[in-house]
């Protein structure tokens, strides 16, 4: 089956007026041909100023988060619904900042899916091992516990999300996955998706952690990496646009066409 490869950005808490009109005019003139699709998930205050800076582009919006609520009493939430107001097709949930520094866990995260799907906002969820786990050996048990309460909440939807596999350990270090532990954790999550739907391939499997210029095109030519989740480097429109144009570059893998 045909599957672009799908390249989002993570703007994290960075940005402003100035540099996101001169970064999203880049991103759009840069990316009139490209051959994979592209996101840019930024803080929820730019998203009305980058979904008019967009318009007419191939550019996609995403947000960084979502409320596991539809509305209410919530006070700093920020739901699905009116993401969608503002043009929002994605939402990063569950990233391991949002684990780490305020307690999300694999349920709430499950749950924030749900929520996304619901309104229609794919919802792009993270997992990922720490570097303590990865020493430990836990991996792949690390990864697929949290990919289980995803499935288990979300069941016949399951291959309307994407997943991003970002090991905590190379998120904002420089220190990337080599090709093969990230195909590796890949294969395995692909496995796992393949027991709870018919549909496994139609997922994207996306992985995150020091992509950069230089090291995009070999990640990207693994068989079940479907693109990236890009931190650092997606604030500079040439470095993104190299990821970008490694995306468009990359040959389906075997079995699929374009
Ligand atoms: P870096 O690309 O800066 O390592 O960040 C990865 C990430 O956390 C994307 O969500």
């Amino acid at each position: 089956m045909s599957k672009k490869k799908l390249i989002a950005g993570n703007w994290k808490m960075n940005g402003s007026l100035e540099a996101n009109d001169a970064l999203v005019r880049a991103l759009a003139a840069g990316t009139k041909d490209v051959a994979c699709d592209v996101v840019v998930c930024v803080p929820a205050p730019y998203l009305a100023q980058v979904q008019m800076l967009k318009s007419g582009s191939r550019l996609e919006l995403g947000a960084q988060d979502v409320s596991v609520h539809s509305n209410g009493a919530y006070t700093g939430e920020v739901s699905a619904a009116m993401l969608r107001e503002f043009g929002v097709r994605y939402a990063i949930v569950g990233h391991s900042e949002r684990r780490q520094y305020h307690g999300e866990t694999d349920a709430l995260v499950a749950e924030k899916a749900r929520t996304a799907l619901a309104h229609g906002v794919t919802p792009i969820v993270c997992v990922g091992e720490t570097l303590a786990e990865r020493e430990a050996g836990q991996t792949g048990e690390v990864v697929k516990r949290q990919m289980a309460a995803v499935i288990h909440v979300n069941g016949h939807c399951i291959s309307e999300i994407v997943v991003a596999y970002e090991p905590v350990w190379a998120i904002g270090t420089g220190q990337t996955a080599s090709p093969e532990q990230a195909q590796q954790v890949h294969a395995l999550l692909r496995q796992q998706l393949a027991a709870a739907t018919a549909h496994a391939e139609r997922v994207h499997l996306l992985y995150g952690g020091s992509m950069n210029a230089a090291n995009a095109a070999s990640l990207l030519a693994q068989p079940d990496i479907d693109g990236g989740l890009v931190g650092g480097a997606s604030l500079k429109a040439p470095d993104f646009l190299q990821i970008i144009a490694a995306a468009s570059a990359s040959a389906p893998a075997a079995g699929r066409t374009n």
